[in-house]
This record gives C-alpha cells, sequence and structure tokens, in this order.
C-alpha cells in the first residue's frame, strides 16, 4: 500500500494564534498543510486569501496544499504562487478553461491538481488527468468544516484509483472533507494516498497525537 500522507486543514485552527498552529503543525508527523481558500461565490462562505497563507508560509516548513473554492481561479494563480502555493487545486465546476488553466498552474512553478464536488463524476477528470499531479475528491460540499463525510466518496476513489493506475504515472489521490478515524483506513485501501482533516485535527485535545493516530490507522 501507499505511504499515505496527512494534510491538516488550517481552516479548523486557531486564526489568533497562527504562528504557533504553524510551529505545532511543523513539529508533527503531517507531511503538508491544507490552506482552503473560498471566496463566498463559488461556495457560501469566505475563509482567507494571501495575507494568511504568506503567513503561514513565513513560518513553515512543510508543503503548502492550497485548495481554492474559487470561481475563475485562473485571475490568481500568479498571487497564490508568489505568496507560497506549494500545490494549487482548482475546481472543475469553477473552471470552462480546465486544461488551460491546469497549465498556467504549472508555469507557475507549482504543482497542479482538481477537485471535484459530490455530486461531480469523476469521468469529469478523464481528459485531464494525465496533466495532473493530484486529483482531489470533496467527501463533502465544499465551504465549512465539521461536516458529515459522504459515504460514496469512497466508491469515487475506487474508480479514481484505476483511472490514475492506467495512467501509469504518479497521481497523488486527495480525500477532504469529514476525514476521521472511521472513514481513514478504508479510504487508503481504496486509493487515496492524501487525507485531508481539519475539525478532526484540531477540535481534539492533541493535534500531534491525532495526525499520528490518522497515519497508524491506514
Ligand atoms: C471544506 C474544506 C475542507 C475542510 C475539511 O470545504 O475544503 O478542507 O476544511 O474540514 P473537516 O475535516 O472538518 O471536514
Ligand atoms: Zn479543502
Amino acid at each position: 500500500m501507499e505511504k499515505l500522507i496527512i494534510a491538516p486543514s488550517v481552516l479548523a485552527a486557531d486564526f489568533a494564534n497562527l504562528e504557533s498552529e504553524t510551529k505545532m503543525l511543523n513539529e508533527s508527523a503531517a507531511q503538508w498543510i491544507h490552506i482552503d481558500v473560498m471566496d463566498g461565490a463559488f461556495v457560501p462562505n469566505i475563509s482567507f486569501g494571501f495575507p494568511v497563507l504568506e503567513a503561514i508560509a513565513k513560518h513553515t516548513t512543510k508543503f503548502l496544499d492550497c485548495h481554492l473554492m474559487i470561481e475563475k481561479p485562473e485571475r490568481y494563480i500568479a498571487q497564490f504562487a508568489a505568496s507560497g502555493a506549494n500545490m494549487i487545486t482548482v475546481h472543475a465546476e469553477a473552471c470552462p478553461h480546465l486544461h488551460r488553466t491546469i497549465q498556467q498552474i504549472k508555469s507557475e512553478g507549482c504543482m497542479a491538481g482538481v477537485a471535484i464536488n459530490p455530486g461531480t463524476p469523476v469521468s469529469v477528470l478523464a481528459d485531464v488527468i494525465d496533466d495532473l499531479d493530484l486529483a482531489l475528491i470533496m467527501s463533502v460540499n465544499p465551504g465549512f468544516g465539521g461536516q458529515k463525510f459522504i459515504p460514496h466518496a469512497i466508491q469515487k476513489t475506487t474508480q479514481l484509483k484505476e483511472m490514475i493506475r492506467t495512467t501509469g504515472k504518479d497521481i497523488y489521490l486527495e480525500i477532504d472533507g469529514g476525514v476521521n478515524q472511521i472513514n481513514a483506513a478504508a479510504l487508503h485501501h481504496a486509493g487515496a494516498n492524501v487525507l485531508v482533516a481539519g475539525s478532526f485535527v484540531f477540535a481534539s485535545g492533541d493535534p500531534k497525537a491525532t495526525i499520528q493516530e490518522l497515519l497508524s490507522l491506514a
């Protein structure tokens, strides 16, 4: 089985103490940090943008995995790259020219990901999969942390894993939303190799131990 990466979402962190939260994650077994950007248009919530990403980038030693839940993300790719993003993931539903946007992300020197909502089939990725560094299955409807996991995401993970296998390439398969100790092992077994976890990590008494727990469950 492939090695698992845990990507804690700072959406669930204490924003008044971002420096200490970032340093805590530096000391943890999490390999990535997940950055959820929401615009109040593509999703019904606004989170944060460049200043917060820059602040985290200044203090982190980890890979910055930026999940853009915004309309027309092509307008902001260069600025996310300049603000410290390592991976930039856009939503298939938000990009009329998805192939062009993927190339744009790569031309800025970042890795490129595409996310799909719970209501979007995996087949939407078929014509771009070869160009991707990461494909993300949303296991909640995007917009809020702390929502209940949608079990159908496990079937979609199996389908996407098969699609990735046929490319013969190393493409990260990430799951985002409601990940916890109950579903982590099933997701990893189905083929996911990156698990985002927000509230499960930060609402626990000991986030570092919780990250370790997720890694050991898989
Ligand atoms: C949801 C975000 C997720 C969220 C995950 O729109 O994309 O990354 O922060 O949070 P939990 O793990 O609490 O569902
Ligand atoms: Zn996310």
